[in-house]
């Protein structure tokens, strides 16, 4: 069975403004001979400037969310077809700001996943527990509901990611312990083959949460770590790349 290839996605959040590209740039420049797969997912209307910043470079360019339709009187949103015509080739879906800020749910997480796959992007599709969920000893079976209710089966086949972000841990400094990472990802492996059989084995399961140069090692080392979904520490080259290397 083939291990999952790293993935290491930088999540820009709503933050990057066109002179942020020099960044982007400079993390291409600082690649070196990185096994990962390396994206960076900046806001919608900075993906097709990143996109030619970044051409000839290996850095994938990605979306933060997706709309479930290709088109339509939907103000404000973006179709997953729009990311693609733009240069993305991967789209963040399910992220749990998204969860809590605009409600949505696993089925609606899902259909945006089917949407990403029918435009040819790679959904990073992202779970994770809250803080009073994991005191409350939910925390597994938190994770694997929303794996199960998020990915759809025709996710079957194609490229895709999970990320396991435990939201106690966004931005906030927290880390879980590796023992803690390494439970959920068993689980969420668990899931992945029961759904997807052998195909399940390979798809990458990235941890998100707080992840710096200084966590990094200890983190992407861990069993059934397949990458790193990066918010603050993406946003600068320095600290970007010294997660990259630290695989
Ligand atoms: P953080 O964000 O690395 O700033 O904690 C991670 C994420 O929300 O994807």
């Amino acid at each position: 069975m083939t291990a999952p290839t790293p993935l290491i996605a930088g999540n820009w959040k709503m933050n990057g403004l066109a002179a942020a590209l020099a960044e982007a740039r400079a993390i291409a420049d600082g690649l070196g001979g990185t096994t990962a797969r390396v994206a960076l997912c900046p806001p919608a209307v900075l993906v097709h400037r990143m996109s030619e910043a970044l051409a000839g470079t290996p850095v994938l360019v990605g979306g933060q969310d997706a709309h479930t339709e290709t088109s339509g009187a939907f103000t404000g949103d973006t179709a997953a077809e729009m990311l693609a015509d733009a240069g993305a080739s991967l789209v963040i879906l399910g992220h749990s700001e998204r969860r809590a800020t605009y409600r949505e749910a696993d089925d609606l997480v899902a259909a945006k996943a089917r949407a990403a796959i029918n435009a040819g992007l790679e959904p990073i599709i992202c779970v994770g527990e809250t803080l009073d969920e994991r005191e409350s000893g939910r925390a597994i079976e938190v994770v694997v509901s929303q794996t199960r209710g998020s990915l759809p089966r025709e996710l079957a086949g194609k490229a895709f990611a999970v990320a396991y972000e435990p939201v106690w841990a966004i931005g906030t400094g927290k880390t879980a312990t590796v023992a803690d990472i390494e439970e959920v990802h068993g689980a969420i492996r668990a899931v992945l083959t029961t759904t997807f059989g052998d195909a399940g084995a390979t798809v990458p399961i990235l941890y998100g949460g707080s992840v710096k140069p200084a966590n990094a090692a200890e983190i992407l080392h861990a069993a059934e770590v397949g990458g790193a979904l990066v918010g603050g520490a993406s946003l600068t080259a320095k600290d970007f790349l010294g997660i990259i290397h630290a695989l």
